[in-house]
């Protein structure tokens, strides 16, 4: 019997489908090709896939704009396309998780289509009059770029769209749009989906009465209302609600919300407590650390070290004493490839994969691994204007173009931040366009594919990135201290190392980073037992108390009896 808690445990595999693998030869992936993968991702040590949308959308922001929530883009099969991968899933025992995205729909939903014309569905999206000085009712502006609010002339008022302007948001405060939200839950559910990932899942309830947000630098046009746009005081309220009315008819299912805005464990803990209202978040802290505060994702700031400790660390160490839980994730379809950003994607590529491999799935929380995260996918080396396709890349290139900036710079900032580089085709092989279609793939196929890919990996003598990561993910399944146990910083002022402990009452265990570029002595405050996995080759070059780390070494040993630190 599946413990109630099983996700806690679970190491799930978010797919791409457009990016995964095509089996039409239209250039972009399908569910037939899901399907085909299916073993590889059992063989990998996976348990549950999460689906980016798949759904009917006009594809203005790549199917996060829905305008059926019953159907299947035709783009990527049927109905009996995903019935079928489903059903191969549960045999070989893996769970399908699905994107549920309802803060917004698309402005081809039939809802909207019904409500932009005045008719009975009107009150399901968020409507208002023009201000005292005839102009949008607040200064948020949406953060694919514009006002958030979007006039229409028929009904002589504006409606608000948070992200585009195709994507109008929903208006939760009206029970039947809530109503409607949990019929679609439970369409999934009922046809066999085992959970959701729900997108920006604390923007569907806003700051009571839309005051204007402070006006901020010119520059961080998006930013400005984004603390109006999530956390409003009903998001608690509408989720207890879907447990109510969904989820505790369906106990087994899986529930990830992202949740932009949650600033820290404390402020997630309402709706994780106990795994309800939902059991986890995808809260958005360690992926500002490079942003500079206030401003968009394409505004660089150095790090440190201690600022990604002050976020990761403190999650797992206030989730372990209060019954919170966290999600483990580096990498996703709205970031770009984590060695290009946290470590180095040149020389040290392999050390780089290896170490954020350990530093990731040693962590307390669900793991999520992002499709190619495990055969160490990198950004591409450099993109032009006419090979980007992600919407807010390009709305930010206009801007900038339109500002007489430097458009040179912003694409060097695309190559850095944008969504694009996460977005390119699953590597799995040499053959041309990486075997990942027999057409024109839709976004370019990163160049260095010959070399970084699924079949080589195998096929490697070597300990490649994939192999290392298939025995980390044994060793997490084997050892279940370093899923569960609690969480431990040492050395936590270290701007090179990134060091904890993981200890249940019979486990315990010490992992040690190294962030540098160069060789690192770190004295190592613990009797630190035997090495259980390291991602150099030749073990340790040490014998005393001091360990000398190489770039980007990664290990983890046991601890031989608990210790005091
Ligand atoms: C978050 C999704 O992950 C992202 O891809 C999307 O653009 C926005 N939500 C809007 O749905």
């Amino acid at each position: 019997m599946e413990a109630p808690d099983w996700w806690r445990d679970a190491v799930v595999y978010q797919i791409y489908p457009v990016s995964f693998k095509d089996t039409t030869g239209n250039g972009k992936g399908d569910l037939n090709g899901i399907t085909s993968k299916l073993p590889y991702l059992k063989d990998l040590g996976v348990e549950v896939v999460w689906l980016s949308p798949v759904y009917a959308s006009p594809m203005v922001d790549m199917g996060y704009d829905i305008s059926n929530y019953r159907e299947i883009h035709p783009d990527f099969g049927t109905m009996e396309d995903w019935e079928r991968m489903t059903k191969e899933a549960h045999r070989i025992g893996l769970k399908v998780v699905m994107d549920l995205v309802v803060n917004h729909t698309s402005d081809q939903h039939e809802w909207f289509q019904d409500a932009k014309d005045g008719g009975s569905k009107k009150d399901w999206y968020i409507w208002r009059g023009k201000n005292k000085e005839g102009k949008e009712p607040n200064n948020w502006g949406a953060i694919f770029g514009g006002s958030c609010w979007e006039w229409n002339d028929k009904l002589k008022e504006y409606y608000l769209h948070v992200f585009d302007v195709s994507q109008p948001d929903l208006n939760w405060e009206n029970p039947a749009v809530r109503d409607a939200v949990w019929d679609v839950m439970r369409f999934w559910l009922d046809k066999g989906c085992d959970g959701f990932r729900m997108d920006v899942i604390n923007c569907i309830s806003k700051t009571p009465g839309f005051p204007d947000a402070p006006v901020a630098d010119p520059q961080s046009m998006y930013q400005y209302g984004l603390i109006h746009r999530f956390n409003g005081p009903k998001v608690a309220d509408y989720l207890l609600e879907m447990h109510d009315k969904v989820l505790q008819y369906y106990p087994n299912a899986f529930t990830v919300g992202e949740a932009p805005g949650v600033k820290s464990a404390e402020q997630a803990l309402p709706l994780v407590q106990n795994g309800v209202p939902l059991q986890m978040l995808f809260h958005f802290e360690h992926m500002y650390i490079d942003h500079q505060p206030g401003k968009t994702c394409f505004n660089y700031k150095p790090w440190k070290l201690t600022e990604l400790k002050d976020v990761l660390g403190k999650f797992m160490e206030f989730n372990e004493a209060n019954g919170g839980w966290d999600s483990l994730y580096l990498e996703n379809h709205d970031q770009p490839r984590i060695i290009s950003r946290w470590a180095n994607d040149g020389k040290y590529r392999d050390a780089s994969a290896k170490m954020l491999a350990i530093f990731h799935a040693t962590g307390r929380g669900t793991l999520f691994i992002y499709q190619g995260q495990e055969i160490g996918m990198a950004n591409p080396a450099a993109w032009t204007f006419d090979e980007l396709r992600d919407l807010e890349e390009i709305q930010y290139y206009k801007a900038i173009e339109a500002s007489n900036g430097d458009t040179k710079d912003a694409l060097k900032q695309i190559q850095r931040i944008g969504r694009d580089n996460s977005r390119t085709p699953m590597q799995w092989s040499a053959d041309t366009n990486a075997g990942f279609t027999s057409g024109t793939p839709w976004i370019k196929v990163n160049q260095d594919y010959e070399e970084w890919n699924v079949e080589a990996e195998q096929a490697s003598s070597d300990i490649s990135v994939l192999k290392f990561w298939k025995s980390l993910l044994t060793i997490r399944k084997d050892h279940n201290g370093l899923v569960r146990g609690a969480f431990q910083m040492i050395d936590y002022e270290n701007q090179s190392v990134y060091a904890y402990t993981r200890r249940n009452a019979t486990e315990q265990y010490l992992v040690v980073c190294s962030f540098s570029e160069e060789e690192v002595k770190w004295v190592c405050p613990v009797n630190r037992g035997n090495l259980l996995l390291g991602n150099y080759p030749s073990q340790e070059i040490e014998e005393d108390d001091t360990l000398t780390l190489r770039p980007y070494e990664g290990r983890l040993y046991y601890l031989p009896a608990m210790q005091h630190l």
